[in-house]
């Protein structure tokens, strides 16, 4: 049972979730995000629960804040488990558009830049303790790529492969790397675009698959493991019928 977690994307969603879940007398949480107000009612129901909390309202971009901030959590108490759930997703304003370049690159500085902004820090230190585990955040669509949602689907391609590459690197080092792969889970993000959403899950629920997961270091926590069997298995079929089955997850942004 891991006692001091980091959890970036605390705020809202599946961080929130997670933060909720660990909360336990005994656990130290460090939450981050940049809603000051959503991370303070976050802490409120972590420390009702027993835990003690950090609060760090930071900008995943923002490199010098977020190392800052975690070097000093980690030297108030060493980070046994880093959970970096901080992510945007987009959706191409009309079907059949092209993404707006400037939100796509945006995208991926939340996602990629932000994601290896949170391991830097904490990753060398948790090395060199020989303790500790990591959860990024990919997605079943890294398997199955959305066709309205290009840019999500490749930065979290990337990290899927960032993280099995790190999690080889750091076997050695007795640091357990782990990409969390979840399908459809009710929090805002999914809520921002309209498409077909099978076996939607709720964020309680999702937390509590990622944390068992996490608790027997899974290298890929994906679920539901229909949807996620089905994503691996299009991947096999011709190109033509891998083609109309993507097409069935069209999705349209809401306003
Ligand atoms: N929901 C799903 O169905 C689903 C499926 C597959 C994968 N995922 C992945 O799971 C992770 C969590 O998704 P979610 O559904 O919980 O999303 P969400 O409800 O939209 O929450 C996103 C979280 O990320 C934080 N965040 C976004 N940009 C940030 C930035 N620049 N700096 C710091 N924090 C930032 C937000 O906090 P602030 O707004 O306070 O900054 C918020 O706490 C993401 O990586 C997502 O790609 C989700």
């Amino acid at each position: 049972m891991p006692r001091a977690i980091v959890i970036t994307g605390a705020s809202r969603g599946l961080g929130r979730a997670l933060a909720v879940e660990y909360a336990a007398p005994g656990v130290a949480l460090a939450l981050i995000g940049r809603d000051a107000a959503a991370l303070g009612a976050v802490a409120r129901l972590a420390e009702a629960k027993g835990a003690r909390v950090r609060i760090g309202r930071i900008d995943v971009r923002d490199r010098d804040a977020l190392s800052a901030f975690l070097v000093e959590t980690d030297e108030a108490d060493a980070t046994d488990c880093l959970i970096a759930s901080a992510g945007v997703t987009m959706v191409t304003p009309r079907a059949g558009a092209v993404e707006d370049l400037t939100r796509a690159q945006d995208l991926f500085d939340v996602n990629l830049n932000g994601m290896m902004n949170t391991l830097a820090p904490l990753a060398p230190r948790m090395r060199a303790r020989r303790q500790g585990q990591i959860a990024l955040f990919g997605s079943i669509a890294a398997f199955a790529p959305p066709p309205d949602s290009p840019s999500y689907a490749a930065s979290k391609a990337a990290i899927v492969a960032f993280a099995l590459a790190t999690r080889a690197l750091y076997h050695a080092d007795g640091v357990s790397v782990s990409v969390v792969c979840p399908g459809f889970v009710d929090t805002d993000m999914t809520g921002s675009f309209d498409s077909a959403k099978p076996f939607l899950l709720s964020a309680e629920d999702a937390a509590r698959r990622i944390r068992r997961g996490l608790a027997r270091r899974r290298a890929v926590i994906a679920f539901p493991r229909r949807l996620y069997y089905a994503a691996r298995f299009q991947q096999l079929l011709p190109e033509p019928l891998r083609r109309r089955i993507l097409l069935a997850f069209r999705a349209t942004a809401r306003p």
